[in-house]
This record gives C-alpha cells, structure tokens and sequence, in this order.
C-alpha cells in the first residue's frame, strides 16, 4: 500500500511516499529553520504563510524524484493535529482537494503518533515487538506511553509544564546560542567536551513515584545561574556558557532516560522506542543506552533509524497512516468533513 502524507503542523512543510508504512520512497522536507531564527522562535503566521508558499513546490519536487504517479498511489495522509492551526489548515485543505481530486480516501493522522511510528520506518515490520514503552519527546510534547498493541496508547507520565524541546529552545535563547535550542546545545556542549564541569543542576521531580516531567525549576536555576555569573563578572564566558549547557543538556536527558527505564520495568515489557525532535540527541542515546545496560540489559532500544525521522517529516505520518488505516475517510462527506483537531492528548482528539 503506498500511502502520499503531508505534516505541515508547525513550521515544516514536508511531503512523503512510504509503502506498508516503512518503506521510504521519498520524503521532502523544507524547513523553516532560518525564517524563524531570526525571531528565536516559531511566529505562527509567518509560518502558515510560508507553508502555502511551499505546499505545492514541495509535493512537486516528491513526485518528479521518486517518479511516483497518482494511479500509483492508495491513500493520502494528513497531520489532523494537533498543531498551530494556521499550518495545519495548509495541509489539511491540500490533502483534502489532492483525495477529492484524485478520487482517493483520506487518513488524517495524530501528530504525536506520527512521530510514534518513525520508529518503524525503514525497519522490517517485526523488528519492534508489542507490549512496549515509548517515549516520545518534542518542542511541543513530552510523552510516555504504554503500548500494548497497535493503535493503543495508556499514558503513564508527560511534562507538568514545558516539553524538553521547549526548554531546550528557552535555555539556548538564554545563554545566546540560536535555534532552535536542541541541536545547539548539543553542537556547543560537543565542542567544550574537555571542559571540566562543576555545576549539576536538579532533576525535575526527582525522587517523587510518578513518570511525569517538570522542566520549570530547572529553567529558574539557570536563570539564576546566569544572572549570578553575569553579575559577578559583568558577561558570561563562553567557558561559562558551555558549563551551564553542559550540566543542563545532562539533566534533562538523564531523567528523560532514567523515568521511560522505569516505566519499563514497571509494565515489566523489554521494548523501549524514543521518538520526536529530542530523539535525534546522541546524548539522549548515550542516556538511554546507559540506563538501560545498568537496569534493563536485555532490553531492545529503538530510535528513529535517521535524525531527520526524530523531527517533524511527513514519512513518518504515512507510517502511522498505515498502522491507522481504521480511521480512513472514503466518502466525499466524510473527507470534506475533515477539520483540525487541536485537542493534544493520544487518544482522545
Ligand atoms: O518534533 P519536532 O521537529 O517538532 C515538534 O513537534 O515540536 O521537534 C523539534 C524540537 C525542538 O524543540 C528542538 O530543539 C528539539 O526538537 N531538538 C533537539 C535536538 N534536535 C531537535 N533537542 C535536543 N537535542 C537535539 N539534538
Ligand atoms: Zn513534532
């Protein structure tokens, strides 16, 4: 089955072709990366703008690469939400009019279990075994899941307050670093790798019996750091900068990695997947890795087989088009029908 998908919910626009939901055919992607940097952040309606400018450039650069024609095509896919709903409307109507067009059904796709099936792309299907714990980690969320089969999510834990991408991006505007924050971070701390550390920060709710996240405490006591520092001598080193990413980069991957190793052995499953923008973090990797070799040694890891199938991209929509293929739109009322849905937990939009 070769599914066409399309995410546009925040500032990507991203056209793909994935056959029974692993296979990549193609998968084009433009970012918005330096439009937003400018601002330090995503600006929603400079993005939806963007994406209409992109929607069709885009899905035209897909199908003169791969050479894929329509009668070839089984399914359109979209990302339904949740999103900014300006971008989100941009693909949604283009899949709507490509289906009606076409005289082809329509699957709108969950962002965040999208990102739970990158894990499968590019991967033989009976790689990843059921029951599993995923975590699943953005700029947008930061989710632990329990999945006992297809299609079938328990929420264990997700963050109080920001998602770790989030404080990723917030901290790296902080210390001046650029966007978006995660990748940043993780170049800076790369190059300052010899530099001894002494600073540790706290683990957000540490020592508390829940899988749940909180970043914010961790968010003030860098600010405090900074202004302590700055204060003391005037403006920060870059050798102070790279202490401060450092001891965060590690707080925030250790417990992402320490809380999803004990959702596992809790649900007593021995299949770990990781997915989202902060799953293309080798710290992370190295993290999770660790935790695992120390509590759960024959336990199988998985994260997206590439970086660009952590953040957003439109193969992994088609992936999880595949495995939701329950929910397809057939009818020209049912596809016309078709709305954001902005609601963010799994589950229940
Ligand atoms: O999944 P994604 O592309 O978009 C959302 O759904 O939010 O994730 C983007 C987020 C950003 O917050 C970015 O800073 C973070 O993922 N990210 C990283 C890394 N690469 C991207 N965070 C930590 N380390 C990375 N290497
Ligand atoms: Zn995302």
């Amino acid at each position: 089955m070769i599914i066409l998908a399309v995410e546009s919910s925040c500032d990507d626009m991203s056209w793909a072709l994935v056959r029974d939901g692993a296979e990549v055919l193609g998968c084009e992607v433009f970012s918005q990366e330096m439009i937003h940097a400018q601002t330090g952040g995503v600006v929603p309606e400079v993005a939806a703008r963007q994406h209409i400018v992109q929607v069709l450039p885009v899905l035209d650069t897909l199908l003169t690469k791969t050479g894929i024609r329509k009668e070839d095509i089984d399914a359109i896919a979209v990302t339904a939400g949740p999103g900014l709903l300006g971008s989100l409307l941009v693909g949604i109507s283009a899949a709507q009019t490509l289906a009606l067009l076409w005289e082809k059904p329509l699957i709108p796709v969950h962002h965040i279990e999208g990102h739970i099936y990158a894990n499968w792309l590019e991967r033989s299907p009976d790689d990843i075994q059921f029951p599993l714990v995923v975590l699943t980690v953005s700029g947008g969320h930061n989710d632990l899941y329990y999945m006992p089969e297809v299609g079938s999510y328990e929420l264990l834990g997700h963050s109080l307050d920001d998602a770790a991408g989030e404080a990723f991006d917030k901290v790296a505007r902080m210390l001046g670093l650029g966007y978006p924050g995660g990748p940043a971070i993780e170049r800076f701390v790369k190059e300052y790798e010899h530099l001894h550390t002494t600073i540790r920060f706290p683990k957000g709710l540490q020592g508390k019996q829940t899988f749940d996240y909180s970043f914010s405490g961790l968010k003030s006591e860098i600010r405090r750091t900074v202004e302590h520092r700055t204060a003391e001598k005037g403006e920060l080193s870059l050798e102070d900068k790279a202490e401060i990413a450092t001891a965060f980069q590690s707080s925030v991957v250790e417990v992402l990695a320490e809380r999803l190793v004990k959702a596992a052995r809790d649900k007593n499953v021995s299949v770990l997947c990781v997915s989202g923008g902060v799953s293309a973090s080798s710290a992370l990797k190295y993290a999770v890795e660790q935790e695992v070799q120390k509590n759960l040694p024959h336990a199988h890891v998985y994260f997206p087989v590439k970086k660009m199938y952590s953040t957003d991209n439109a193969a992994m929509i088609g992936a999880a088009a595949y495995f939701r293929r329950d929910k397809i739109l057939s009818t020209q009322e049912e596809i016309c029908a078709l709305t954001p849905h902005l609601s963010y937990t799994l589950g229940i939009s």
